[in-house]
């Protein structure tokens, strides 16, 4: 009898599992068993159901098992799952077709990986070709992944290790109003934050960089939105020096920002290159590097390969997700909902003495959670407690930020009216519960 395998274990039972088979560093949430899932909603084992604000961390875009994502891939895979892109195969180049013409002018040439710290590794690796520099400027509290280059470039303690770490890198202040480290208030400030890059590449590095790395908004920092002058003024340093800019859109990429693909182009800055993984696949693993013909061209005398990168399947999977986005104007749903979003959060806000501030753009949403609005004092503990009674009421928040005191809101493109009313409405009955208890 053909029985599926989250049938046949209780969540202890996995639980053992994982401590005894599972490198124990493997974060978990909650110990419970998800085995379905529908669009904007998955289900546990027992059958409840939960509405996913946090996409299985973003990687849900159009929503689970979205028919017209699935049903696709699931053809292809019936066809050809492999060859390698040593032979060929017209998905790839489809799909590469496609995302030129999502892309801000002028990034036309893709190679395709299978993660975020992947793409991330390459981008580095092309920047470096391409300027024959080495050196790298990324920001504080920015999240690039877990390789060795992409660690390197994370600005966060708590997800790097004690290694060797690439030679090189330098890190600049985020556009981070409510905990400026310069302690100064925006707009007088200057955006001094962004400023701050030219006095590190004159005094941190060889005077030259490779490239400046940035995601428009940060994810695992915190969902950190800089003001509107950050990318234009280190854009403009970035070119001073030689550098290239890169776009990590691997959280705010495909449309999740609001009316545009791709996060950065809120802020008028058209990158040399966007890293990307994530919603890019709806859970299938995919990741890629879209740039210009120019930097491509630097690979040139190189042999390149990712084994896995650009098959057929995930090949199938990444083109009808930007089909399904376009065909059902998602975009514009992430807008919609996302503005609704904020109309409630910041009555929140306003409601609330331990919601500090809320910050985002579209489905990419986060509430930093304090001890009270005078003394900002960092509150993970409300944080954990809010995961909890949100689950309790059906309702999956993800958590971010160096003090992981940010709740982070980030449903599937496919949201209803509804969905946000029920998210404002659980938040505001869960921070009440916790600010009397
Ligand atoms: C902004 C950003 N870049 C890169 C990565 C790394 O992606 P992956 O986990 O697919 O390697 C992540 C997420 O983990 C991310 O949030």
């Amino acid at each position: 009898m053909h029985m599926k395998p989250t049938e046949t274990l209780t969540p202890d039972q996995i639980g053992q599992m994982r401590d005894e088979y599972i490198l124990p560093s493997t974060m978990k949430y909650f110990p419970m068993n998800i085995v379905k899932g529908e669009m904007q909603f998955v289900y546990d084992d027992k059958g409840n159901k939960y509405l996913d604000g946090f996409s299985a961390v973003v990687t849900i875009s159009v929503g689970h098992c979205h028919p017209e994502v699935t049903n696709p891939t699931i053809e292809q895979m019936k066809n050809l799952q492999h060859m390698t892109t040593l032979y060929y195969h017209p998905n790839l180049v489809r799909y590469a077709e496609k995302l030129a013409t999502v892309m801000p002018g002028g990034l036309k040439v893709s190679f395709f990986t299978n993660s975020g710290c992947e793409a991330n590794e390459l981008a580095a690796l092309l920047a470096k070709n391409y300027t024959k520099q080495t050196e790298f400027v990324a920001l504080r509290h920015s999240f690039h992944g877990r390789t060795l280059m992409a660690m390197t470039m994370t600005g966060q303690s708590k997800w790097r290790h004690s290694l060797p770490y690439v030679f090189g890198v330098t890190h600049i202040s985020p556009g981070y109003c409510y905990r400026c480290p310069f302690g100064l208030k925006y707009p007088s400030c200057n955006v001094a934050c962004a400023r701050e890059l030219e006095d590190v590449i004159k005094y941190n590095t060889s005077g030259k960089i490779a490239a400046f790395i940035a995601e428009p908004i940060q994810g695992f920092g915190g969902v950190i939105d800089p003001p509107k002058e950050y990318f234009e003024i280190t854009y403009d340093i970035v070119k001073k020096y030689g550098g290239v800019f890169i776009s990590d859109e691997v959280q705010t990429g495909y449309g999740r920002t609001g009316d545009k693909w791709w996060g950065i182009e809120h802020w008028g800055v058209k990158p040399d290159m966007i890293t990307m993984a994530k919603g890019m696949g709806n859970g299938i693993p995919l990741g890629g590097v879209t740039c210009t013909k120019e930097i491509a061209e630097s690979m040139r005398e190189k042999v390149h390969f990712n084994t896995y990168g650009g098959n057929p399947v995930s090949m199938a999977a990444g083109l009808a997700v930007v089909e399904c986005i376009e065909r059902n104007n998602y975009m514009h749903n992430a807008k919609v909902q996302g503005d609704r979003l904020a109309a409630g959060f910041d009555k929140l806000v306003r409601d609330h003495k331990i919601v500090g501030e809320h910050r985002g753009k579209g489905l990419m949403r986060g509430l930093e959670i304090v001890k009270d609005k005078e003394s900002k004092e960092v509150a993970p503990q409300h944080v954990q407690r809010a995961m909890e009674l949100c689950k309790d009421r059906g309702l999956l928040i993800g958590r971010g930020g160096m003090a992981a005191n940010t709740i982070r809101i980030k449903p599937p493109l496919c949201i209803t009216n509804a969905d946000s009313d029920f998210i404002i409405k659980t938040l505001d009955e869960v921070f009440t519960i916790i600010e009397k208890s």
